[in-house]
């Protein structure tokens, strides 16, 4: 692998700009190629960040003429599955944006893909790549409070989008909260083993479907995970990383997903309340190019440069994904279910 990577990037929509700003920035990424069901948007792309690329709407074609090395998948969650298929066949390296797939057979069959054509696939989960995430993350798994027994998640926001989501089948838990249980697994250190989920519309809500849900994980090391979360709330929003509670043996750690992280231990008195001690959780700003998806898109670019696995590679996205499908599996059945 040469120094500078080729790449194409397909679906040129809303967060396409996320990922098109900080790549304009590196030297070591060339994009050859932008790719849209609708070629005009892939044009304005092009030019928006100054692109020699070429554009148009067929990816096959567009591989065949620009033999890129990397293919970034933007594309919505239903069609990530043929994209990432494409590419793979190709013979492409895959960065894609979450969800990986729209249903766990589609993910096992991207997952098998990848590993028999030798690629790396990775999915994009740009809250790992936040500074205070990284900071709650490694004083949990410090002990300081003692072994971790329970966490909780609150995601509330009132997000009007309009486009796809708002006629998506289980719009919360497909295309939202798989940010929050991939972030769950990366925050306990633990992967998910059963869940009860129950899925809503409340009266006031804009999609057709599924804006709301409560579901309860029972997670390896005995640890319990509760997400609460809905996309139809409105006032008194979360921040997009959520509201956390984190439960040890000896202590409690609140993060609010924005600055804000507060932690207390308890003494060892035999008070009916124990005396709470506060104790500091540091953390130190990221670089802007190591933050979000710049961070992730760096990491992926030096995965592909040294064949080292990053920490979102499909073969481990796809227990995050797992939590999402069986969560919907839950609701379907109405009971709990494994996750698989
Ligand atoms: N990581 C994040 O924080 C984050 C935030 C928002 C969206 N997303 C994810 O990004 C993806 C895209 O979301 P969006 O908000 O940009 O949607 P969008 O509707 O704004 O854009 C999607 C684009 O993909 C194009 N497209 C769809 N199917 C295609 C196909 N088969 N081939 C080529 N182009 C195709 C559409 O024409 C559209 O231009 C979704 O998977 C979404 O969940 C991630």
């Amino acid at each position: 692998m040469g120094e500078t990577i080729k790449a194409v990037l397909v679906g040129c929509g809303g967060i396409s700009d996320a990922w098109l700003g900080p790549i304009s920035k590196r030297d070591d990424i060339e994009m050859v190629g932008l790719v849209d069901l609708n070629p005009e948007a892939a044009k304005v792309k092009g030019e928006k960040y100054s692109f020699n690329a070429q554009t148009g709407n067929d990816l096959a074609a567009m591989l065949e003429k620009t033999k890129p090395d990397v293919v970034f998948d933007c594309t919505i969650p239903e069609a990530h599955v043929d994209v990432v298929l494409t590419a793979l066949k190709y013979g492409a390296h895959v960065l894609g944006e979450k969800p990986m797939a729209d249903t766990m057979e589609n993910a096992r069959k991207m997952t098998a893909a990848a590993e028999a054509a030798g690629k790396i696939y990775a999915v994009i989960q740009n809250r790992r790549y936040l500074p205070q995430i990284i900071a709650v993350r490694d004083f949990i798994k410090s002990g300081k409070l003692g072994k971790l027994t329970t966490v909780q998640s609150n995601f509330f926001i009132g997000a009007h989008f309009g486009g796809f989501r708002a006629e998506m089948d289980h719009v919360l838990l497909l295309d939202m909260a798989i940010h929050t249980f991939d972030a769950a697994r990366f925050l306990s250190g633990t992967d998910a083993e059963k869940v009860y989920c129950h899925e809503f519309n409340p009266s006031n809500s804009w999609y057709r479907t599924g804006a709301s849900a409560v579901a309860i994980f029972e997670m390896t090391n005995d640890v319990v995970y509760t997400y609460q979360g809905s996309w139809c709330a409105e006032g008194c929003n979360t921040t997009w990383e959520c509201d956390w509670r984190f439960i040890c043996e000896k202590g409690s750690l609140l993060w609010d997903g924005r600055d804000s992280i507060r932690a207390e231990v308890v003494d060892d008195s035999n008070e009916f309340i124990k005396a709470e001690i506060s104790v500091e959780v540091d953390f130190k700003e990221l670089p802007e190019e190591l933050a979000g998806h710049s961070g992730l898109i760096a990491d992926f670019v030096e995965a592909v440069k040294t064949g080292t696995p990053p920490q979102t590679v499909c073969t481990d996205n796809i227990k995050s994904l797992a939590m999402v499908h069986a969560a919907i599996g839950s609701v379907e059945a109405g009971r709990k279910i494994d996750v698989e």
